[in-house]
């Protein structure tokens, strides 16, 4: 962990008591919330094993709660079986058939609004169409869909019958496609002709076609949503349009009964070294930490219309767009563009048009948002918003108090919530009606979650203040259950440390007087761009796949909006540019990064040096570099390196 990790800077003192308007109606009242806590403490498993229960609707119950025989690798109501999809659309027909579960908005602006009852007739017609092109449970299918009520309706067709799917994030390169449906070994890929962001079409197919031209032999079929009608290449024997699809399918689709520990999908995100990894999550557990974090966190009641902007390319998509609401039984919020279209002004329309009661984004679209002033969400009628949460990093006080005073009318609490890809739902974050709030802290963990900050040797520091490694003391049912072919790198990435009892998150955190967390930063080589987590090593590995690049190291350094950005330094194949300036290049490499990752992976700004700042034994100073881009002195010593003249050239001063 590097110092700049462990150092706090940041003491903020404010406190936000929820008003005794918000609290006096939440699900959750002070009393609910000791005796939560009260029985997870006494008595863990029997706490969630009694959640499940009453969460979850089962096909067969579970008699087993936890199997930790086989530790990191645990298994929770392993014994009992369950249809997620089931959990999301049937079991409401009885009484909400004719509840909005979709508003969906169209960044032209079209609208659409589907009802419990036409979304189970979609979800279970879809399902037949995929079980009648060969899918079956098991089976993994790519999804890469712009954010239409499709990308939902794919994802729960996939849980209805058993297989297992993973979404691909509409803005990864074809190459990034690619490399996942291989590591995947996915049958079918489920698109669109193309999307709709920022008034232009997002090439969905034609990316998928260039993924699909060569080495991803296990694709037999390809169904082709039509959104953009711009024009799409189908090819014969293998392209199907989804109209066509479903044309002859029943609506009538009886759910797949899976154990609870039968994969719901696999979702991509990256690590320290260059390859991806496939998170993969349990349909019982994830299912319960979803549906029990929408009511306790979200608040979510009958009359809401909850807005989680994310994208379904992102876990926030699956938990609290795709899975958690419709399982809690709720209206939700699909909007497909970008904020600012027509005018920053966009989301504050939505909320006002759909009536959105609970809005849930991304510090980054906060701090964009805020730099256009307020008279944009002052010019709507925001009064239907009740609870704001965040998600993604760290938001910093200004922020949290422009979405408190602005956006929140200072009535709203601010749930900022803090989890991870790995673990499923949100693990630190206040009940609304009865957790204070601090700006920038995420509060406490929730109940059944046993969250700690401790030292090098696995130790509770219990010094306020002090920062350390966040580590999750017991297993929790949402959490991860593997790396997709990969049971080594699970072990390795997060039980590394401490007898491989506690799951390693590889945050840095730090606790205050109050026992309150506050998230530090990443302890690994992890970027957090814009909320999304990037590897220094993949962009490296992309920049060195250029053939003008001989070596590239890559590190993050803060950005008012994006809240990191990124920093590379590039070591050329032949000569340097003429004082370290080749402007075109810069823009090819950029570029060439975006095609090979995605838009959000491009470098912000490139150096060229002759060379890494490497020590004796050839390891690159990571710290120096970082100093470097973030214009901070170098406090490393610099005389272990072997080339001490290259920090000129890295400082953009030769
Ligand atoms: O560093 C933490 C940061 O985002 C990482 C997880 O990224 P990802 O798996 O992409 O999931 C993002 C959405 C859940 C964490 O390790 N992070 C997430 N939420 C917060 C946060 N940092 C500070 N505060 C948060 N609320």
């Amino acid at each position: 962990m590097s110092d700049s990790n462990i150092d706090s800077v940041l003491i903020e003192n404010r406190k936000f008591e929820p008003s005794s308007e918000f609290a006096s109606k939440a699900r959750i009242q002070p009393a609910d919330f000791a005796a939560l806590h009260k029985k997870a403490e006494q008595d863990y498993t029997g706490f969630w094993a009694e959640q499940a229960h009453d969460l979850i609707d089962w096909q067969t119950l579970f008699n087993e709660i936890l199997d930790d025989s086989n530790a990191p690798h645990f298994k929770w109501f392993a014994d009992g079986k369950l249809n997620v999809s089931y959990n999301c659309l049937d079991r409401h027909l009885a009484d909400k058939a004719d509840k909005t579960a979709i508003i969906f908005e169209g960044e032209k602006g079209d609208i659409r609004k589907i009802s419990y009852q036409q979304l189970t007739d979609e979800v279970s017609q879809f399902a037949n169409a995929l079980k009648a092109h060969g899918i079956e449970k098991g089976d993994r299918v790519v999804i890469y869909m712009p954010m239409t009520p499709e990308a939902v309706i794919a994802m729960q067709a996939c849980a209805r019958i058993g297989a297992i799917h993973s979404v691909v994030f509409g803005g990864f390169s074809a190459e990034s496609l690619r490399d996942r449906i291989n590591d995947a070994g996915a049958k079918m890929v489920i698109t669109a002709d193309g999307g709709t962001r920022g008034g232009k079409v997002v090439e969905l197919k034609a990316a998928t076609d260039k993924a699909l031209d060569h080495d991803c032999p296990s694709i037999e079929n390809v169904i082709v949503y039509q959104r953009t009608n711009h024009g799409a290449n189908m090819q014969q024997g293998r392209d199907i349009w989804w109209h066509d699809a479903i044309a002859e399918q029943d609506t009538v689709c009886v759910p797949e009964w899976v154990e609870s520990e039968h994969p719901l999908f696999l979702l991509y995100t990256s690590g320290s070294t260059g390859k991806p990894k496939g998170i993969q999550h349990s349909s019982a557990g994830y299912l319960l930490g979803a549906i029990a974090t929408n009511l306790w966190v979200f608040d979510l009641q009958d009359d809401d219309v909850f807005w989680c902007t994310a994208d379904v390319g992102w876990i926030t998509g699956h938990t609290y767009v795709a899975y958690g609401p419709l399982a809690a039984g709720g209206t939700i919020v699909i909007y497909e563009g970008a904020p600012t279209v027509p005018d920053g002004g966009r989301f504050w329309k939505i909320c006002q048009d759909h009536k959105v009661s609970i809005f849930y984004t991304a510090p980054t679209a906060i701090r964009a948002l805020m730099k256009l002033g307020d008279e944009l969400p002052n010019a709507y009628d925001l009064s239907s918003i009740r609870l704001l949460g965040t998600v993604g990093e760290p938001i910093n006080p200004e922020a949290w108090m422009w979405y408190h005073k602005v956006i929140g009318k200072e009535k709203c609490p601010i749930v900022d919530t803090w989890w991870q890809t790995e673990t499923g739902c949100n693990m630190i974050a206040p009940l609304p009606g009865v957790v204070a709030t601090k700006p920038g802290s995420c509060t406490i963990a929730l109940p059944g979650i046993d969250a700690d900050v401790v030292d090098e040797d696995g130790n509770s520091i219990t010094e306020p203040n002090k920062g350390g490694y966040l580590v999750i003391k017991k297993p929790f049912p949402a959490q991860l259950r593997t790396i997709w072919g990969d049971e080594q790198r699970y072990v390795d990435t997060y039980w590394p440390k401490f007898g491989g009892k506690y799951y390693l998150a590889g945050d840095s955190a730090r606790k205050d007087a109050d026992g309150y967390f506050w998230i530090m930063g990443r302890i690994d080589d992890v970027l957090n761009v814009s909320g999304h987590r990037l590897g220094t090593m993949e962009v490296e590995s992309a920049l060195v796949a250029h053939e003008r690049v001989a070596e590239a190291a890559v590190v993050g350094y803060p950005h008012d909006v994006k809240g990191e950005a990124i920093f590379a330094y590039v070591v050329l194949r032949g000569v340097r540019p003429e004082g370290g300036i080749d402007e075109a290049l810069t823009k090819e490499l950029r570029n060439w990064v975006g095609e090979q990752i995605g838009p959000i992976a491009k470098p912000d700004q490139i150096r060229y040096a002759d060379n890494l700042p490497k020590t004796r034994s050839g390891k690159i100073m990571r710290r120096l570099l970082r100093n470097i881009a973030r214009g901070e002195e170098i406090t490393s010593d610099t005389s272990t390196l072997e080339n001490e003249d290259i920090l000129l050239q890295l400082e953009g001063k030769a």
